[in-house]
């Protein structure tokens, strides 16, 4: 059977089909419980790559004065992640995936966006993301199929609880089929992780969705925004749809060409914005079923997000925030609340 393998694991020597890798991060000090204080000097302590913007000024010798005052303290934490090496299609959820590294530093470096959110991953594959939402959100859900995929991201869940100061009470592991979320249950579900509830309860204050790396196949895109607008609808509190994902260029011998065709399919599920447009998402607002629902995009630029880890973070990697048009034109709204 043809296998794949995550370029996050390239350079593992590992001879094992599964294995532990730490994945050590850094992130500032100033506003979560997954900071620690650090007693290294916060500039020498950061990841290869990261620019480090330096306040230089000179004296009256000319010479360069290095203002130190008000510097953010950056430190040192780490995730003990459990994950295959290379796996058939069907179980990449048990690797790590760029757009997951992506994600995650972006939360670290958002936390304040949120704090207090209910957060609601789709494929969330190993549970590196949630863990390092956990510390910050409000309730999170990690959501994947496949009982080998949700009992791993359980297990990384717990094993890392010790960077959410409450423990993990406030993270839920669940399984999410992107072809009937939460609609019925999925007959091959464990109780384990079937939905209860309150955590349905927990749902109905839902603020943020999440995917990282999920766009890589063509139907299975369509799969994902048809399970995010079903998601959208039924839970109008949801401000916006994370998208981090990586574009995978490949050669088409039907164009004779270089393409990056799951990329190019996921573009046409919404209308790209420019970053400073103001999206109006205040006012939550039920939407009605019947009607088409229009996205819209907007590009989060990889350059504002600090590298919190040490992995290879190429051009191809992007972030989307993705809302519903709630504007009268573009689709039709029961009421507002
Ligand atoms: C490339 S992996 C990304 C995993 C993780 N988010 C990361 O970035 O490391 C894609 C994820 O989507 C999940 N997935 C694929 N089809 C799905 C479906 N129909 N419903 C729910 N999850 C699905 C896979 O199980 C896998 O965990």
């Amino acid at each position: 059977m043809e296998k794949v393998l995550s370029e996050v694991h390239l350079e593992l020597r590992c001879s094992e089909e599964t294995t532990i890798t730490r994945f050590d991060f850094r992130s500032s000090s100033q506003s979560s419980s997954c900071d620690e204080p650090s007693s290294s000097d916060p500039e020498e302590d950061l990841p290869r790559g990261r620019h480090v913007s330096k306040n230089i000024r000179l004296d009256n010798d000319g010479d360069i004065k290095l203002r130190r005052g008000k510097k953010k303290r950056r430190v040192a934490r780490s995730l003990s992640i459990c994950h295959s090496m290379s796996t058939p299609l069907a179980s990449v959820g048990l690797q790590v995936w760029r757009g997951a590294l992506l994600f995650a530093e972006f939360v670290l470096q958002s936390q304040e966006r949120f704090h207090g959110a209910v957060v609601l991953e789709l494929g969330g594959g190993t549970g590196l993301v949630g863990a390092l939402l956990a510390p910050c959100a409000r309730h999170v859900f990690v959501t994947d199929i496949g009982e080998d995929i949700l009992k791993n991201c359980a297990r990384n869940i717990e094993e890392n609880r010790h960077l959410s100061q409450g423990g993990v009470e406030h993270i839920q592991v669940r399984e999410l089929d992107w072809r009937c979320p939460l609609e019925r249950p999925v007959e091959t579900s464990s109780a384990t992780f079937q939905w209860g509830a309150d955590d349905l309860r927990r749902m109905k204050n839902l603020s943020y969705l999440v995917a990282a790396d999920c766009v890589y196949d063509e139907p299975l895109t369509d799969t994902l925004f048809s399970c995010v607008k079903y998601l959208f609808r039924a839970y109008p509190s949801c401000r916006s749809l994370f998208v981090s994902l990586e574009k995978r260029v490949n050669f088409s011998l039907v164009d004779l060409q270089a393409r990056a065709h799951a990329y190019d399919h996921f573009r046409t599920h919404f209308t790209a914005v420019e970053p400073s447009q103001h999206v109006p998402i205040d006012v939550p607002v039920a939407l009605d079923h019947a009607a088409p629902m229009k996205l819209l995009g907007r590009q989060i630029s990889c350059d504002t997000i600090g590298q919190a880890f040490d992995y290879d973070r190429t051009c191809d990697l992007e972030l989307w925030e993705i809302f519903v048009d709630s504007t009268k034109e573009s689709c039709a709204v029961v009421e507002a609340k």
